[in-house]
C-alpha cells in the first residue's frame, strides 16, 4: 500500500486560486491513504481545511495536530471541534483518537501531536519566544514566567509521550513496522532547521524528548520504526537506532506539498 505523507502545510497562507491547486494535487496523489503530521492551519480554520482534505482525497485521511492549528485558539478548544468533524466525517481521523491503524499485514500508524517540551538544548539561556505563548490561550502570554511555562511544555510533552506508550506495546506486538507521526521532532538528531541540526536555543522548542525517550523504550530488536514529523521546516532523516530511523519534512509557507509517498507492506 501506499501512504502519501504531508507536513506543515499551513493552508491559511493560501487564497482560493493556490488552494484549489493544492486540493486538485491531493486528488491525483497515487496514494492509498493520507498522513498528515500537523500544522495545518490555525485555530479558526483548521476544521474547514480537515472536511476539504478529507472531500479532496476520497480517501482515509490521518493527521495529528501542530502548535500552529491552536493559533488564536486553545489547545483543548481546537482538539473539541476536531473530533467533532471526524466524528462526521467517516475517512477523516485524528490520529491520537484512532489508536493502532492497520496500514497492511505487517505495518500499522500511529501517532500524537507532540510538543516543543523545553527538555533538550538551553531552555533557560534562550532568548527565542514562539508565537505560541502569545496566541494559544493555554499560554499566560509573553510575560508568562519562564518557570510556569516549562512546567506547560513539560506536560504537553509528557502527555504525547503516555499516548505512545499506551499505544506501542500493541503496534510492536501486532505489526514488524510502525509508522509513527507526530508534529515535533522526538529526538534531538532529526531536529533539521537548514541542513544541520537546531542549535541550543531553539531546540527546547523544536524537539519533543519526553516522546524520543517513549519511542526508544518501547522498540524492540526485530521491529522497524519509521518516524514522521515535522515543524521545524528543515527536511532530513536521522537514524536514531538501526531499526528506528525519521523522516522530518521540509516545507516552505505558500506551497503545500506532499512530502513524499512511502511504500508499506
Ligand atoms: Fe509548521
Ligand atoms: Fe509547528
Amino acid at each position: 500500500m501506499k501512504l502519501a505523507w504531508l507536513t506543515d502545510i499551513h493552508l491559511n497562507f493560501h487564497r482560493p486560486p493556490a488552494l484549489d491547486g493544492f486540493f486538485d494535487m491531493l486528488a491525483e496523489t497515487k496514494a492509498d491513504t493520507f498522513v498528515i503530521s500537523g500544522d495545518i492551519g490555525e485555530a479558526d480554520d483548521v476544521t474547514e481545511y480537515l472536511e476539504a482534505i478529507a472531500g479532496k482525497a476520497r480517501r482515509p485521511v490521518y493527521f495529528v495536530l501542530g502548535n500552529h492549528d491552536f493559533y488564536k485558539g486553545s489547545i483543548a478548544g481546537v482538539r473539541e471541534k476536531v473530533r467533532a468533524i471526524c466524528a462526521a466525517t467517516p475517512n477523516l481521523h485524528y490520529l491520537p483518537d484512532a489508536g493502532v491503524v492497520s496500514l497492511a499485514e505487517d505495518a500499522c500508524l500511529v501517532g500524537h501531536d507532540g510538543w516543543g517540551d523545553g527538555r533538550f538544548g538551553d531552555y533557560h539561556g534562550s532568548d527565542v519566544l514562539l508565537n505560541d505563548f502569545g496566541l494559544i490561550e493555554e499560554f499566560g502570554g509573553f510575560d508568562e514566567d519562564p518557570g510556569e511555562r516549562l512546567a506547560k511544555l513539560h506536560a504537553l510533552g509528557d502527555e504525547a509521550a503516555a499516548h505512545f506508550r499506551a499505544v506501542l506495546p500493541d503496534a510492536l506486538t501486532r505489526f514488524s513496522h510502525v509508522i509513527a507521526v507526530t508534529h515535533v521532532p522526538p529526538f534531538r538528531e532529526a531536529c533539521w532547521h537548514e541542513g544541520k541540526v537546531s542549535g541550543d536555543d531553539w531546540l527546547p522548542f523544536f524537539s519533543c524528548k519526553a516522546v524520543g525517550d517513549a519511542l526508544v523504550e518501547a522498540m524492540a530488536p526485530d521491529r522497524k520504526m519509521t518516524v514522521l514529523c515535522g515543524h521545524t521546516h528543515g527536511g532530513g532523516e536521522a537514524v536514531i537506532l538501526p531499526n528506528l530511523r525519521v523522516l522530518t519534512g521540509g516545507a516552505r509557507y505558500g506551497q503545500p506539498t506532499v512530502q513524499r509517498v512511502i511504500e508499506v507492506g
